[in-house]
């Protein structure tokens, strides 16, 4: 017997090769750049072949952000290198679930968020600013490194049409993604690259996508709106995906946000959030973090009240021995002075969960942190629909903000909320879902909160899926130290 994966592949590329039903690639179309691009082995001049933009649909409500480009590396510090067979990176720049375009690119890198604030070419976040992480190129790196690169843009919450419809809301985005998948898939042999060796990345909101795709893969919840975007008649399945500091499982962030930073002071008023609502979330994640029955070596069933040593002893813990091991000496012993909370004996750090919070100090959120009572959230424009900017998309903030404890949310959002989530489908063990995932956050992070990472590694690792998952100690939003071992990474699991 064929394996269902293996069925809908075969079936997908049948489609595709009867009639193209993508916009098709034409490979001599590109121009030539040459770059030096600075990576922690040197400096590179690498020359590579750049495509597009190119409309990856037949039916775009919105060609701008429905169009991506491609980065082939022809050479490498004058050396030809012939990626008609890599792994095609594929990177996101989406920020903030905004829409993302690469509309004006002349290069590799360029995707851009296009409002929001704090971002940077590729992504959101970017160094300085308070709370943002180091972060760099992945798409530059991986190019340098010899692989094709594509970089969708995508719609995003903040569009409108001309009669004030909200167009780039939830699912959009992930829609979008997955056309551009389907792009490459249809034009296997055309677009240099292996499609079957895809490995998708991207940050924050664009990391949510990220690991949204790897685990929705071929999943049928899309297929209307494929259908009307004309996306192509291909698997939309990603063999890897990485994601680094994932604003995902929505729907769940504000319980796990108040679990995790609920005795932290706001950044914006120096003062506690409300207690009452701050106590209630933390009340009702118990419940949810029981009823994914995730299971981990030494502890049986994490629930919220072993979550808490989980973390610490699976991601924290190691996070700050990686951190104070690497420093000198002379930089260990002030740092351990300055942080006296932390035991170091035996190359080791150890510590307890309240110092690391404290440690964190304020948060970057009120409570709730995604579904604000008054709407306020980007979240909640994420879930707007029709000419309604912004919606509630879980029944606490809706009951507290109507003041009635028999509202509903409203008929679409719960497969809305399933179509946004990666957690939703790794329940349903989406055979057709990555295998291979690398997933990063920094500590000191407080867009979201750690559990969503550990969450969906662990509920990963609990489908014996391949997973490589590192917190990076005191670092912030968007951080990404560690880039270079991501595409070491990326050459292991594809090779
Ligand atoms: C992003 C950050 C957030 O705090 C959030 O709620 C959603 C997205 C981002 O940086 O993409």
């Amino acid at each position: 017997a064929v394996p269902a994966t293996a069925a809908l592949t075969t079936r997908a590329a049948t489609a595709a090769s009867r009639a193209p039903s993508a916009p098709v690639f034409d490979r001599a179309d590109h121009t030539a750049v040459t770059e030096t691009i600075t990576t922690d082995s040197g400096d590179k001049e690498v020359t590579y072949h750049f495509y597009g933009p190119l409309t990856y649909v037949t039916r775009p409500s919105d060609a701008t952000h429905q169009s991506l480009v491609i980065s082939v590396p022809v050479a490498i510090d004058g050396t030809p290198v012939d990626a008609s067979d890599a792994p095609i990176v594929l990177a996101n720049g989406v920020g903030g679930y905004f829409p993302s375009s690469v509309a004006n690119a002349n290069g590799v890198g360029q995707a851009s968020m296009e409002t929001g604030g704090g971002g940077t070419p590729g992504g959101p976040g970017g160094p300085g600013g308070p709370g943002g992480g180091k972060m760099v190129s992945i798409p530059r790196l991986a190019l340098a490194a010899g692989y094709v690169v594509a970089e969708p843009g995508a719609r995003g919450r903040s569009l409108t049409d001309a009669n004030g419809r909200y167009y780039g809301t939830a699912p959009a985005a992930i829609v979008d993604l997955k056309a551009a998948v389907r792009y490459l898939r249809a034009n296997k042999g055309r677009v240099p690259g292996n499609p079957e060796r895809i490995v998708s990345t991207g940050t924050s909101a664009g990391g949510a996508l990220s690991s949204l795709l790897g685990a929705s893969g071929d999943s049928r919840l899309y297929a209307p709106y494929l259908k009307e975007v004309g996306a192509a008649e291909a698997s939309d399945a990603v063999f890897a995906a990485g994601a680094w500091c994932p604003i995902t499982d929505l729907e769940h962030a504000d319980m796990s946000y108040e679990w995790c930073w609920g005795g932290n002071v706001t950044r914006a008023t120096g003062a506690p959030v409300d207690r009452t609502v701050s106590r209630e979330l933390t009340a009702a994640f118990a419940d949810h973090q029981a009823s994914l029955r995730l299971k981990a070596k030494g502890y049986g069933t994490v629930k919220a009240s072993n979550l808490d040593d989980y973390i610490l002893r699976t991601y924290l813990q190691p996070a700050a021995t990686r951190y104070l091991a690497a420093l000198t000496e002379t930089a260990r012993t002030s740092y351990l002075t300055a942080n006296p909370f932390i035991t170091w004996s035996g190359g080791r750090a150890t510590f307890s969960w309240q110092d690391f919070t404290a440690h964190v100090g304020p948060r970057k959120k009120g409570a709730p942190a995604f579904d604000a009572f008054d709407l306020s959230a980007g979240e909640n424009n994420e879930f707007g629909a029709g000419t309604t900017a912004a919606r509630h998309f879980t029944l606490y903030s809706l009951r507290q903000d109507t003041g009635s404890s028999s509202s509903r949310l409203d008929s679409d959002i719960p497969e809305k909320l399933a179509s946004m989530n990666p957690m939703y489908h790794i329940a349903r063990k989406n055979p057709s879902r990555s295998k291979h995932w690398w997933f990063r956050v920094g500590t000191d992070d407080t867009d979201s909160s750690p559990v969503i990472v550990s969450n969906l590694a662990l509920a990963l690792e609990n489908l014996g899926d391949d997973v490589n998952p590192l917190m990076y100690w005191d670092e912030g939003h968007g951080a990404n130290i560690d880039a270079a071992a991501f595409l070491g990474w990326i050459a292991k699991v594809t090779g």
